[in-house]
């Protein structure tokens, strides 16, 4: 950790200054949200779709979201050229945010990733008549997501995708997949309760990415895939399954989001 800032006084304190409750509900129900931002040159990139998206996942919790968190971004972000940012809420009323050091494992995820498929055990329309389970939010309840990238790293892959019990492709636990496939670039419908990516709206600024539904079969067909997300960025996926890919246009992809972070 960089640095630790609460929200409470907008301050900065020491980053092994003890700040939870023990009873806060974010840590003995897991119910609190998150973002996780990139800092570039003292600017968190892409602030204003992650505070949007933070409003969301608090109101899918019943979390109370307070005013403050785009002045405690700008501050936590000041004087750092590049680096990690989480802002979180919890249940118990903590507003923090934390500055980090992206891990080399992450930054050598640009170069490219193994990639492995698992199934998540739902179906793909399953999460939009089922609000308990929280699709689309990002709660700190990530314990699933966690569990799945280890799976990944135990079949000697660097990450997982997720798929439905019907065929289709969801997520990744921390990132959205984005096939290549018949010369244009595919995304998943957020309505299958997967996370609506921030970076994934950045690069459909770049380039065109339809939104359609993606089956099993055309993720194994795919020329190029790509796992998306703030502090990785564009990841091309080098190996699917067992099966090589080339990468040309997600690294293009990956080049013009990089300069975005920039401008
Ligand atoms: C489950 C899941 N899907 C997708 C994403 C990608 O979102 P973003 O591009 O906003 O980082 C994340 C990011 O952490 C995630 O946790």
């Amino acid at each position: 950790m960089i640095r630790l800032l609460l929200l409470d006084g907008l301050r900065e304190v020491p980053v092994d200054a003890p700040v939870l409750r023990a009873d806060d509900l974010g840590v003995v129900r897991g119910e609190a949200v998150f973002e996780t931002l990139r800092v570039v040159g003292s600017r968190p990139c892409y602030l204003d779709e992650h505070l949007e998206r933070f409003g969301r996942s608090a109101a899918s919790l019943d979390i109370p979201m307070p005013p403050g968190f785009d002045e405690l971004a700008a501050k936590a972000a000041a004087g750092i050229e590049d680096a990690g940012l989480r802002l979180t809420l919890t249940k118990g009323g903590l507003g923090m945010a934390v500055v980090f050091e992206i891990a080399a494992e992450t930054v050598g995820g640009r170069s490219g990733i193994r990639v492995v498929t698992l199934p998540l055990g739902l179906a793909s329309d399953f999460r939009r008549t089922a609000p308990w389970l929280l699709g689309g939010a990002k709660s700190t309840s990530y314990a699933v997501n966690m569990a799945s990238s280890r799976e990944a790293h135990r079949r000697g892959a660097d990450d997982a995708i997720w798929t439905s019990t019907d065929g289709y492709v969801l997520e990744a636990p921390t990132s959205t997949v984005v096939a290549h496939l018949d010369g244009r670039w595919v995304t998943p419908p957020a309505e299958t309760g997967i996370l609506a990516g921030t970076t994934l709206r950045a690069c459909a600024s770049l380039v065109e990415i339809a939104t359609l539904p993606l089956t099993v079969d055309d993720l194994a067909a795919a020329a190029e895939v790509v796992l998306l997300s703030s502090v990785r960025g564009v990841a091309p996926v080098t190996d699917l399954d067992g099966r090589k890919l080339v990468t040309p246009a997600g690294r293009a992809l990956q080049s013009a989001f990089e300069a975005s972070l920039r401008r």
